[in-house]
């Protein structure tokens, strides 16, 4: 049996006072539910945040890492400063950073392979964008992300990932694919992994739902058979918006 697993991606919002004020919130409301929970801030409030969530259930992540443990690489921060403030989980190959910041799938995969090593959970995001579906690409893209992204992953690995499936199109949009849609995709995301791991181990990976995620679709989209929780943006920056999606059930 999968569980479910709901993640709210704050992106680049909030102080960490801000950041700390909402976390405090969740831990309370939160407090009597079932699902596993993640929030990622920003990294300015990782360490506000790690400290108003130690020893609740809601996991720390953060929203990306660089691709090597250390050096002289400006700008960013590694796997080991992320461990080093409590971070649990980390959101590699959001669309953001594909598209904005044009990331590769060679480099978001060295980024799984690191943070893996280091024993962080990963979610890896992957998605068309609305250019490509239309353009009847939709299985090429998501596939070679997720082989791409997953490339030189030992199995045994497999339930410290995530997929994430987010048609480009549907972030921050308000348009979310339907929940029909949307499970056909998460199915084709099986078999892809099924292809490269079995049968068995695609049936018990966890695949999120992200695009304009709020609490009037959260439990239709989590309904569906292949659909086994959300990314969320938008509505994870509020508890009244977030409490009813990490508890849809
Ligand atoms: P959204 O963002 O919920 O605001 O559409 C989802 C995401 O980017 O993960």
């Amino acid at each position: 049996m999968r569980s479910y697993f709901i993640a709210g991606n704050w992106k680049m919002h909030k102080t960490a006072a801000e950041s700390a004020a909402l976390a405090s919130e969740l831990r309370e409301k939160l407090a009597g539910c079932k699902e596993k929970v993640m929030v990622a801030p920003a990294f300015t409030a990782l360490s506000e945040v790690s400290k108003v969530l130690a020893g609740s259930s809601i996991l720390l992540g953060a929203q990306n890492m660089g691709p090597e443990e250390q050096g002289a690489h400006t700008g960013e921060v590694s796997v080991l400063m992320l461990k080093d403030l409590g971070v649990k989980v980390v959101i590699l190959g959001h669309s953001e950073r594909r598209h904005t910041y044009l990331e590769t799938d060679e480099l978001i995969n060295k980024k799984v392979l690191l943070a893996l090593k280091h024993g962080l959970e990963v979610i890896l995001c992957v998605g068309e964008t609305l250019e490509e579906r239309e353009a009847g690409r939709l299985e090429e893209v998501v596939g070679t992300q997720i082989e791409k992204g997953l490339a030189s992953v030992p199995a045994e690995k497999l339930p410290m990932v995530t997929i994430a499936y987010e048609p480009v199109w549907a972030i921050g949009t308000g348009k979310t694919a339907t929940p029909e849609d949307a499970d056909a995709v998460h199915a084709y995301c099986r078999k892809v992994l099924a292809g490269m791991y079995g049968e068995e181990a695609a049936r018990s990976m966890v695949i999120q739902y992200g695009g304009s995620v709020k609490p009037d679709n959260a439990a239709t989209l989590m309904g569906m058979p292949n659909i086994d929780g959300a990314l969320v943006g938008g509505a994870s920056l509020k508890a009244d918006t977030f409490v009813p999606i990490a508890c849809f059930r």
